[in-house]
């Protein structure tokens, strides 16, 4: 049962209040509420650069959060059933950091996935950790990288007993996740921590239909980039903690390492009107969301060479469990490749996909899509598959 009232955004509320009020500011930033950025501040418009503040008595402090910020940082907390959570404004990159540097001492070892994303190798470099790593499942046909196979992630503890963690991904990029509860099971056992990188699932948490969030499987640790599928502003993410194994004060001093001092409260105010929109909204929105995405793979995979994969991947090789709403189509079949489709969609439709790789380009179906967008996507592919399949461009 919640404890909070998941209709608050103290932070939000705090920061129209402070709009308000007019202050004359003489603290940075020196745009002064935009007053010294004119040309910035035309195009954006004035509340946006009136509220472009660094921290204040009624605004709270992002490295030590005794009011608002942690009011709403608490919400977040319980939005996705953690103890505790803290605001990010460098990305899911610094939670990733933030987990590693504070479980891991020097030289001590830690378990990861061998494509874990760069965040996790620069943490592996800034805290001294002894890197063990596991080989992912490779779906051949597809040719990416699916999660890690519950045996080897077993296999992996069983020979390194003395690992102080394992890292995990949920989902990749593409959608896969592992069993992470059954994972966490086995680690715990162990006493290793399980820490999580769940860049790409912000959203998982607020519908039944998609794979469970990390925190409800287990997770000690999981960072969580909210600014990719949850509706905040870009580098906004959140760190969510389990104090059964960890303590408040040591994470928050291990990000503190190296966050700013000066944490922007666009990003910031963004996060807490998303968390509410997700618990108040979300599993509504992404009913709709989650059609779509069945909606585009159904009309794609009607035309020749395209194949939009999805759920038939589950059970499949280092595919316990598959996020719909990452929308990867394999586009080997029109003899073109996953970059050239990823180049054609942009320069010649306008739309923007968010990667392509050999065979695939993977488009993200998130809060902010229509009818609209996707028909426009899946037109534009049958168009592409029409004019340029089987031909050299
Ligand atoms: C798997 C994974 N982890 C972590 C990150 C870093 O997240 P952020 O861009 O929020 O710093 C990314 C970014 O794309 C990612 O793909």
């Amino acid at each position: 049962m919640k404890k909070h009232d998941q209709h608050k955004t103290p932070l939000f509320d705090a920061m129209k209040a402070y709009h308000k009020r007019e202050v004359v500011p003489f603290d940075v930033p020196g745009h002064k509420h935009g007053v010294g950025l004119k040309e910035y501040r035309d195009y954006f418009g004035s509340p946006m650069l009136e509220l472009d503040v660094n921290s204040m008595k009624c605004l709270d402090n992002l490295c030590n959060p005794i009011s608002v910020i942690r009011e709403a940082e608490d919400l977040a907390a319980e939005a996705y059933g953690a103890d505790g959570a803290f605001f990010l404004v460098n990305g899911t990159t610094i939670g990733v950091q933030t987990m590693i540097l504070s479980a891991i001492k020097p030289g001590e070892k830690i378990i990861l996935p061998r494509n874990a994303h760069k965040s996790a190798t620069t943490a592996l470099i800034l805290s001294g950790a002894k890197p063990i790593y596991m080989q992912p499942e490779v779906n051949e046909n597809l040719g990416i990288a699916m999660g890690i196979g519950l045996d080897t992630a077993i296999k992996t503890m069983n020979e390194n007993p003395d690992a102080k963690a394992i890292f995990l991904v949920n989902p990749t990029y593409y959608g896969a996740t592992s069993d992470i509860s059954e994972i966490a099971k086995i680690a715990h056992e162990k006493d290793m921590l399980v820490l999580v990188d769940e860049a790409h699932g912000a959203h998982m948490r607020f519908h039944d239909a998609l794979p469970e969030c990390a925190m409800s499987q287990g997770a000690d640790m999981c960072a969580v980039s909210l600014h990719k599928t949850g509706g905040s502003l870009t580098q906004s993410s959140i760190l969510l903690l389990s104090e059964e194994r960890l303590s408040y004060k040591e994470v928050k001093t291990a990000i503190n390492l190296t966050q700013t001092t000066s944490a922007s409260y666009l990003l910031m105010g963004s996060l807490d009107v998303a968390r509410k929109q997700m618990v108040m909204d979300g599993s509504g929105i992404l009913t709709d969301v989650i059609e779509l995405s069945r909606y585009a793979r159904k009309k794609l995979n009607a035309i020749k060479g395209i194949y939009a994969f999805g759920k038939e991947l589950v059970g499949t090789p280092g595919v316990y469990n598959f996020d719909e709403t990452k929308l990867g189509v394999n586009v080997r079949g029109l003899g073109l490749s996953g970059f050239e489709v990823y180049d054609l969609l942009i320069d010649e439709f306008n739309v923007q996909a968010e990667l392509g790789d050999m065979y695939n380009v993977l488009a993200i179906i998130s809060v902010g899509d229509s009818k609209e967008s996707i028909d426009r996507l899946v037109d534009s592919l049958i168009a592409i598959a029409e004019k340029y399949g089987k031909k050299k461009l």
